[in-house]
């Protein structure tokens, strides 16, 4: 079934046809082994957001394939910062997306799990009291966690004084995750790049320039560049991009 704006494969094969949604399941997938795939929209000179959010930057093709990617994950991982900002709420996916989970003897709903260094998570935000399946916070064993936090999350503490991201993701695959979905934001990519953890890179280009202000997807602190070669390149009717970057 094709709903809304059609969306073409332009590279490496060229698509006549409009991609359904079992087309682009099987082009974005699930992998055979643990990675972590990282999901975000950009405006053509490289804005995060417009206004603060990146609401301005994303159309319905791109609502159609970040839905899609949340089919396809056992768990969203998230940095408190964009769950504060974006105000998440509990993730659920239509009956559809549901029954495709179940067919594919997944989990109903994906696992959402929350990096923070602070801790400073409001308890009763949707996102964590109101979650289908139990959240996962990932965080060091120097936070407290505030009162109500672990009534409603399982609170895990990897490093000292500062997220090992790596053992984090590790404790996520024990736990039969293995499938990870990074929605941001740009503290927590440009940390998981600074740790070379970064399987794949979903990005779709908004054909639009937001000018000078916002920031970029990534932040922090300087690391050395690393190649992500391309996948594959699909073209929405709207003028949308939508680039698959991954590793070998
Ligand atoms: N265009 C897109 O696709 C997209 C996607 C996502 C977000 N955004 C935009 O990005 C902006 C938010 O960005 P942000 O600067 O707040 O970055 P962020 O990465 O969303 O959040 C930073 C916060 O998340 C936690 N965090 C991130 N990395 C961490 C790490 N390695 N270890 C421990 N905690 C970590 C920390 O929270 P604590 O303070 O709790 O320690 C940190 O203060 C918003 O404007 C949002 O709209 C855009």
């Amino acid at each position: 079934m094709t709903v809304g704006i059609p969306i073409r494969r332009l590279w490496p094969e060229p698509s006549e046809l409009p991609l359904d949604d079992a087309a682009l399941t099987r082009l974005y997938g699930r992998a055979d082994r643990p990675r972590l795939r990282v999901n975000f929209v950009s405006s053509l000179d490289g804005a995060v957001s417009v206004d603060g959010y990146s609401a301005g930057l994303s159309g319905e093709p791109d609502k159609r394939v970040f839905g899609l990617l949340r089919m396809l994950c056992d768990a969203l991982v998230v940095a408190a910062g964009t769950l504060r900002h974006e105000g998440y709420r509990a993730v659920r996916l239509d009956e559809r997306r549901r029954a495709w989970r179940r067919a594919n003897g997944l989990a109903e709903y994906p696992t959402l799990v929350v990096v923070s260094g602070t801790l400073d998570l409001d308890p009763v935000q949707a996102a964590l009291a109101d979650a289908p399946v139990r959240p996962i916070v990932l965080t060091h064993a120097g936070a407290d966690p505030p009162p109500g936090l672990t009534d409603v999350a399982d609170v895990l503490p990897f490093g000292a004084d500062r997220v090992d991201l790596a053992a984090g993701l590790d404790e996520l695959h024990r736990r039969g995750l293995s499938q990870l979905l990074c929605e941001g934001g740009p503290h927590l990519f440009g940390a998981l790049t600074a740790a070379d953890l970064i399987d794949e890179l979903c990005l779709t280009v908004s054909p639009l320039l937001a000018g000078p202000g916002p920031g970029r997807i990534t932040a922090g602190a300087a690391t050395p560049p690393r190649q992500l070669p391309l996948r594959h390149v699909l073209a929405a009717d709207d003028g949308v991009l939508m680039l698959r970057h991954a590793r070998p």
